[in-house]
C-alpha cells in the first residue's frame, strides 16, 4: 500500500527532473547553401554593418559541413540575428553551444553570442538592445581573453566573477554554457570543464549570504604576536656595549688649565671588548591566540531568489559583434534542455573536424616558415652576389640582374630576350591596365 502511494511523487518528479523530454529550440548548422540568409536578419540600425559570408575557412575536414558565418570586413560592427519558437527555461535545463574559429589570429574582437526576449526587433538590433544572456570568448589585446557569461537579472547585467580564460588560437572550439533549474552552471569549452558552480556564487545578484558581524570586536587584548622577546632573558653583568671608551693611556696635559679650558676629557678609543648592542632573545609567544577572525552573521539584506536566470519567451540568437580583424567564423548553433545531448553534437560537429584542422594548419604554417626561409636565404645570396659586382668581379654575369627592379620580376624575364625600346612599350602597356 505504501509503495503505491508513492507511485504519483515519483512520476511528477521525473517529469520535473531528468527525464524531462529533449527539446531542441535551435540548431543551425548551414548545410543548405544560401538557405541562412532567409533565417538570419541583418540589423539596419546602422547602415554600414560589416557583412558576414559563408565560409569553412582555409583548412576544415569537410568543406561544406564546416561552413559557417565569416566575419568578412575588419574594423567594423556586426549585427545579425535568427528567430525560433519563444520557450522558457523555467524548471528546464538550457544549454546555449555553439563553435568560433578565430583563423584570422584575432587581436581584437568578439567572438560571443546572445539571446534575446522575443520582443526584439531584429532589424533595429544593436549594442544596446536588451537581451537575456552574453555568452563566449571576448578578445582585446595582451593578456584580455576571457570568456563572457553576462546574465540579466532584475534590470541589471550581471558578469561572472570567477575569470575563465578563452582559447586565442586559430582552431575552431566548442563554447558551452549549461544553466539548470536548480541554479547550478557549467562552462566548458572542447567539451571540457572550464568553471561550474552556483549561480549565487560566481555572480553578484544578490546580496552576499552573510556579513561581518558589524558589532563584533578584537577584544582589546587579543595576542596575535607570533614570536616575542623572551621576558627571561637577562643582559650578562659582563656584557660591554660601549663601542667606545676612554683612552686609559691618555692623561691630561700638564699646562690644562680647568679655569679657562674647561674640564679635561680624554679621547676615545674603539672598545675591543666591544659586543654589540644587547637583545634578549626571540621566542615562540606563549600566550599567542591565532589571528582574529571577525564573526560573521547572517546578512539580513540576503533574500533567496529561486527564480534567477528564469527567462522567458527566448526567442532570438544574435550576433552583435565589433571586430578589429575579421575572418572569424561562428557555427553549429545550438539551444536545448539536454546537456548529453549537446555534447553529442559537439563530438559530432566540433569533435570531427578538430584534429584535421589543426595538422592541416601546422603543416600549412611550417610549410609558409621553410618558403620564408628559402626565400630569405636566395636574397642573402643575391645580396652576397651584388657586393662582388661592386668590387668588380664576375662583371659580365650579374649585370643585368643588379639592373633588376624586383617588383617587376616575372615581365624581367619576359623581357631578358628583347630589346630595351620593347621593355619602354611594355611597361606603358601595363600602367595602362593598372588604370583600367
Ligand atoms: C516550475 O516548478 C515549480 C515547482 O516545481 C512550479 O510551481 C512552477 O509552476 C513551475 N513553473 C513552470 C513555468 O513550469
Ligand atoms: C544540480 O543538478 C545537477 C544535474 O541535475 C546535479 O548533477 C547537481 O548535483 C545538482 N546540484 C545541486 C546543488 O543541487
Ligand atoms: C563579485 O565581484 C564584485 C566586485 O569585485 C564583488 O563586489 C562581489 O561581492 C563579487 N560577488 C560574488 C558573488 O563573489
Ligand atoms: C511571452 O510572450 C507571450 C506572447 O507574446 C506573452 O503573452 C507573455 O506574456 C510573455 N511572457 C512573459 C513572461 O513575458
Ligand atoms: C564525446 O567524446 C568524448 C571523447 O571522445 C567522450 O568521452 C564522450 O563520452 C562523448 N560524449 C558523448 C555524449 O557522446
Amino acid at each position: 500500500m505504501k509503495g503505491l502511494g508513492l507511485l504519483p511523487l515519483l512520476v511528477v518528479t521525473c517529469a520535473l527532473g531528468a527525464w524531462a523530454p529533449r527539446r531542441v529550440y535551435l540548431r543551425e548548422e548551414f548545410e543548405d547553401g544560401d538557405g541562412w540568409k532567409r533565417r538570419w536578419v541583418e540589423s539596419k540600425h546602422q547602415p554600414d554593418y560589416g557583412k558576414f559570408q559563408l565560409s569553412a575557412g582555409k583548412f576544415y575536414e569537410n568543406e561544406e559541413k564546416d561552413k559557417g558565418l565569416q566575419t568578412s570586413e575588419d574594423a567594423k560592427f556586426y549585427a545579425l540575428s535568427t528567430r525560433f519558437k519563444p520557450f522558457s527555461n523555467v524548471n528546464e535545463t538550457l544549454v546555449v553551444q555553439f563553435s568560433v574559429k578565430h583563423e584570422q589570429g584575432i587581436d581584437c574582437g568578439g567572438g560571443y553570442v546572445k539571446l534575446f526576449p522575443d520582443t526584439l526587433n531584429q532589424e533595429d538590433m544593436h549594442s544596446d538592445s536588451a537581451y537575456y544572456i552574453m555568452f563566449g570568448p571576448d578578445i582585446c589585446g595582451f593578456g584580455n581573453n576571457k570568456v563572457q557569461v553576462i546574465l540579466y537579472y532584475q534590470g541589471k547585467y550581471h558578469e561572472n566573477n570567477k575569470t575563465i580564460k578563452c582559447r586565442i588560437n586559430k582552431d575552431t572550439h566548442l563554447y558551452t554554457l549549461i544553466i539548470r533549474p536548480n541554479a547550478t552552471y557549467e562552462v566548458k569549452i572542447d567539451n571540457m570543464q572550464m568553471a561550474a558552480g552556483n549561480l549565487e556564487d560566481d555572480w553578484s545578484f544578490l546580496p552576499p549570504r552573510k556579513i561581518k558581524d558589524p558589532y563584533a570586536r578584537k577584544p582589546r587584548k587579543w595576542d596575535e604576536r607570533l614570536q616575542i622577546e623572551d621576558p627571561e632573558d637577562k643582559k650578562p653583568e659582563d656584557w660591554e656595549d660601549f663601542e667606545y671608551i676612554p683612552d686609559p693611556e691618555a692623561k691630561k696635559p700638564e699646562d690644562w688649565n680647568e679655569a679657562i679650558d674647561g674640564e679635561w676629557e680624554g679621547p676615545l678609543i674603539l672598545n675591543t671588548k666591544y659586543k654589540g648592542q644587547w637583545k634578549p632573545r626571540i621566542i615562540d609567544n606563549p600566550n599567542y591566540q591565532g589571528e582574529w577572525i571577525h564573526p560573521e552573521i547572517d546578512n539580513p539584506k540576503y533574500k533567496p531568489d529561486p527564480t534567477i536566470c528564469h527567462y522567458y519567451n527566448i526567442s532570438v540568437l544574435g550576433l552583435d559583434l565589433w571586430q578589429v580583424k575579421s575572418g572569424s567564423i561562428f557555427d553549429n548553433f545550438l539551444l536545448t534542455n539536454d546537456e548529453e545531448f549537446a555534447e553529442e553534437v559537439g563530438n559530432k560537429t566540433w569533435g570531427r573536424r578538430k584534429d584535421i584542422e589543426k595538422h592541416w594548419r601546422e603543416l600549412f604554417e611550417e610549410m609558409e616558415k621553410r618558403k620564408e626561409e628559402a626565400e630569405a636565404e636566395k636574397k642573402r645570396e643575391k645580396e652576397e652576389a651584388r657586393e662582388d659586382d661592386f668590387w668588380g668581379i664576375e662583371e659580365e654575369e650579374t649585370e643585368e640582374d643588379s639592373d633588376e627592379e624586383p617588383e617587376n620580376d616575372g615581365q624581367m624575364q619576359d623581357d631578358d630576350a628583347e630589346s630595351v625600346p620593347v621593355r619602354e612599350n611594355e611597361k606603358v602597356a601595363v600602367d595602362q591596365k593598372d588604370e583600367l
